[in-house]
């Protein structure tokens, strides 16, 4: 077995070096700027740590991308470690470097079953202090970045597929009601802030995703405060073409900002055995980020905030963490090198 994973990585390498960054250098063309070349915000999602320790990160960012969202110094755990103690030093770090570099800022995210920190999960109250205690959490957080971050995600995966409500610790303590209270009081705290809700699985248009646009007319009609939707689009290669772009004219039915807020392809089709890249893969991977931008730029220009990847580069998505998979879901390679992906959203982006 050991053999085996040493030569799949062996021969990962060789590939990576080889054949799957487009070589610009190679060509008399310069790199395009894929933020010159949208007519839509275009994003990156980012580790603080890359930002502060590899300059060759910071400054693909910065060259490429015109939005940003933290990709975890925002969340519940990391501002608010403790009942009496905020900590917004990371994320000030994030938006400097946006402020420096006239990037926006989209804020990720308020409430997410999955960043609870420990004391919220042995909190003890009543339904009317763990209101206040949400209130207290998003109103201090919001209030903080007030003017900074002019959109947020709210309420990050609160459905199931199956279209229930998630079990939560909100869920659980305060009812299906904590939902539309923590847009009410984002919304107190900063009334120019645009307020999404955010999950994965929109894609399938399944139950999910219906549920979704229920709770959202839901919320029209009664006056909550709700001005976005984001789809995560962490996608496998194999997501049909059809289903993706039946997916975004759902979505845009709800008349709603629509934000790509994660995206990225994976090319790993969760496979348990040792996984090699190869070049068809590749290939394949460029055309469905194309079909991704393309099927994008079809819904109405007024809906689109934009799109953001979930990281930058192969080797810093969340997909690889634990060094679990050896996916190669980005744009950019582990060296920061544009792969085909890249130049396919180019083209995508240049077609009328
Ligand atoms: C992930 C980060 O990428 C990881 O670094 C972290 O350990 C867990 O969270 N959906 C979301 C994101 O909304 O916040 C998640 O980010 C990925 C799935």
């Amino acid at each position: 077995m050991r053999y085996i994973l040493l030569i799949t990585f062996f021969l990962n390498t060789i590939f990576i070096a080889n054949a799957q960054t487009f070589d610009y250098s190679s060509s008399s063309e310069t790199p395009p700027v894929l933020k010159s070349v949208a007519p839509f915000p275009i994003g990156a999602a980012v580790g603080i740590k890359h930002m502060r320790n590899n300059p060759r990160y910071r400054n693909l960012v910065k060259e490429q991308f015109n939005s940003i969202t933290a990709e975890n110094v925002m969340k519940f755990k990391a501002v608010h470690p403790s009942e009496h103690v905020f900590k917004f030093d990371n994320a000030d770090e994030i938006i400097a470097f946006a402020e420096e570099n006239n990037m926006r800022v989209h804020g990720h995210t308020l409430l997410w079953a999955m960043s609870n920190p420990a004391w919220v999960r042995s909190y003890q109250g009543d339904k009317t202090a763990w209101k206040n205690l949400l209130k207290t959490h998003i109103q201090t957080v919001v209030k903080h970045f007030k003017g900074k971050v002019r959109s947020w995600d709210v309420v990050n995966e609160a459905f199931t597929d199956g279209g229930g409500l998630k079990k939560s610790i909100w869920l659980q303590k305060i009812g299906p009601e904590y939902i539309e209270l923590a847009f009410r009081y984002a919304h107190e705290a900063d009334p120019d802030a645009l307020l999404f809700y955010n999950d994965y699985g929109q894609e399938y248009v399944g139950k999910k995703m219906y549920a979704i646009l229920n709770m959202i007319k839901d919320f029209k009609k009664r006056g909550v405060p709700i001005h976005g939707l984001g789809m995560q689009m962490h996608i496998p290669v194999r997501l049909s073409d059809a289903k993706i772009q039946q997916a975004m004219k759902v979505a845009a039915g709800s008349g709603l900002l629509i934000h790509l807020s994660e995206l990225e392809i994976s090319v790993k089709h969760q496979m348990p055995k040792p996984f090699m890249m190869n070049e068809q893969l590749s290939r394949q991977q460029a055309e469905k980020y194309k079909t991704v931008f393309r099927a994008y730029s079809s819904i109405p220009k007024k809906q689109q905030f934009g799109i953001t990847t979930w990281n930058v580069g192969d080797a810093d998505s969340y997909r690889n963490s634990k060094g679990r998979n050896h996916d190669h879901p980005m744009m950019f390679d582990t060296q920061y090198r544009p792969k085909p992906a890249f130049k396919a959203v180019i083209d995508a982006l240049k077609q009328p």
